[in-house]
């Protein structure tokens, strides 16, 4: 079958182009595999228009402001409602749209406490209608993916961009085709794809392994891939940042942590602060800071032993399963950000991604493994001495408590490390942890239960 261009009548090409984060070449189009044609980098999205006629920072605040009170459906999602910042559509009724983003932002009074950083806000990226981050990015790219006309979307995942892509293009009236790593996503997230109705593969291989062969897969059908080498995907996601400066009156918080897998979320926030500086909606950046969990290390060790220069792979292995990532796509954009924003990569264990994801439940807010090594990463980032306790923290938290159901079950009963070098270490989260209790149904059993609780 002979590839599809990723340009379409119908899509304001004009409004954007693409630019390869290498060696900078523009074009108008894009290849399936959205690699540069020139030097096969990734490619970027850029709005030429923004030289000639920059828009007007007041304008737009006020326009986003005013959409709130709108029902109409590209306004009530949380990232349409920035689209002056997004690659352009025709028409509104081109979105497809869940009425992704919209998220809040909390506080984190106990984890302040904790912490000793009495300004702790938690972005939860979970509360997306399919449960995680993804839906930001996917609403935009799975958009343009019916506008060029395709029938079939594509990814590899390791759970939520497969539940995430399986949803838009339900809703989008397209078909999907899953690839993900056979055993080694949660069953909440793979659920989602077979309830979207995807076409799902489970591969006997890792997530590298099920992207490479997806990259393969383009270029050979006309299927168009949704993983967040699409620039698209960046796009959407740009807005979780836009949408937390309007929540904190455009006054930039000192630190934004963010989880790092694939690292494409991580380029879109800051490409997002970059844009937003430079257009004048907030008048300095946020130090953008990378987390990762230490068996899935490949840009700490990119940046501690190669300078950023060349990206170091890793054999991946955490339970943190959503950032089971070896061989990140967008490591050069994430060293880029990190580099600009001035922020710092770090690596959590499992323990402490256990222990920070027991600390944000017990917020009653909770979130997926792979979310919590923001809250990791925030106190090993406290002990460089790289945050300090007078500053203002926003943790990106990606994913929904519900999404890993079995990490949490097996954390409480105390069988999450049980057998594993970990085992002794993790001692200390003894008192974190809530065991159901089984009781004979009599009232006694219960008051003696509660009894005991209170001591
Ligand atoms: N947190 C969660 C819950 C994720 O699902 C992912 C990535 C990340 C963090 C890391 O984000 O890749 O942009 O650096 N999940 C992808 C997936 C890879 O297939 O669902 P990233």
């Amino acid at each position: 079958m002979p590839p599809i261009s990723t340009s379409a009548p119908g899509v304001r090409q004009a409004a954007f182009r693409f630019r390869c984060i290498s060696c900078g070449d523009l074009s108008d189009t894009a290849r399936q595999d959205f690699r540069c044609v020139q030097c096969s980098d990734l490619l970027e999205i850029t709005y030429p228009r923004w030289k000639e006629a920059s828009p007007d920072p007041v304008e737009l605040k006020s326009t986003w402001r005013n959409r709130r009170l709108s029902h109409h459906a590209i306004d009530l999602s949380g990232v349409w409602r920035f689209r002056d910042l997004l690659p352009a559509i025709e028409m509104d009724e081109q979105a497809i749209t869940l009425r992704e983003g919209n998220t809040p932002l909390y506080e984190l009074p106990q984890c302040a406490r904790i912490t000793g950083v009495p300004r702790l806000f938690a972005k939860h990226q979970g509360l997306n209608p399919t449960g995680s981050f993804k839906d930001a990015g996917m609403t935009v790219a799975a958009t343009f993916a019916r506008l060029a006309g395709f029938r079939w979307v594509a990814c590899a995942s390791t759970g939520n961009t497969s539940a995430s892509m399986a949803a838009y293009a339900a809703r989008g009236g397209m078909r999907s085709l899953v690839l993900v790593p056979e055993g080694k996503i949660s069953w909440s997230k793979l659920s989602q794809a077979l309830d979207y109705g995807a076409v799902t593969c489970q591969l006997r291989t890792d997530f590298d392994g099920c992207l490479r062969l997806l990259q393969e897969l383009v270029l050979r059908a006309p299927v168009y891939q949704l993983n967040s080498i699409n620039p698209f995907r960046l796009e959407g996601q740009k807005t979780l940042a836009l949408e937390l400066l309007e929540q904190l009156d455009w006054q930039p918080p000192d630190h934004i942590i963010v989880p790092g897998g694939n690292l494409g979320n991580s380029s879109a926030i800051g490409k997002a602060l970059l844009e937003m500086r430079d257009l004048g909606l907030i008048s300095h950046l946020s130090k953008l800071s990378v987390i990762q969990a230490e068996g899935a290390n490949a840009l700490v060790r990119t940046l501690r032993e190669a300078a950023g220069k060349r990206l170091i792979s890793v054999q991946a292995e955490t339970r943190a399963t959503a950032i089971r990532i070896g061989n990140p796509a967008s490591w050069k954009k994430a060293v880029h950000v990190l580099e600009a924003t001035g922020g710092a990569c770090e690596e959590v264990t499992e323990v402490e991604i256990a222990q920070a994801k027991a600390e944000i439940g017990a917020e009653g807010i909770g979130c997926e493994p792979a979310s919590a090594v923001s809250l990791a990463g925030l106190t090993k980032l406290l002990k460089r001495e790289f945050v300090k306790q007078d500053e203002s923290v926003v943790l990106v938290l990606t994913g929904s408590l519900l999404k890993d159901p079995d990490f949490t079950m097996d954390f409480h009963r105390g069988d999450l490390f049980k057998g594993t070098a970990d085992e002794a270490a993790s001692a200390r989260l003894n008192a974190l942890r809530r065991p159901p209790i089984v009781l004979d149904a009599t009232l006694d059993a219960v008051i003696r239960t509660l009894e005991q609780a209170e001591k």
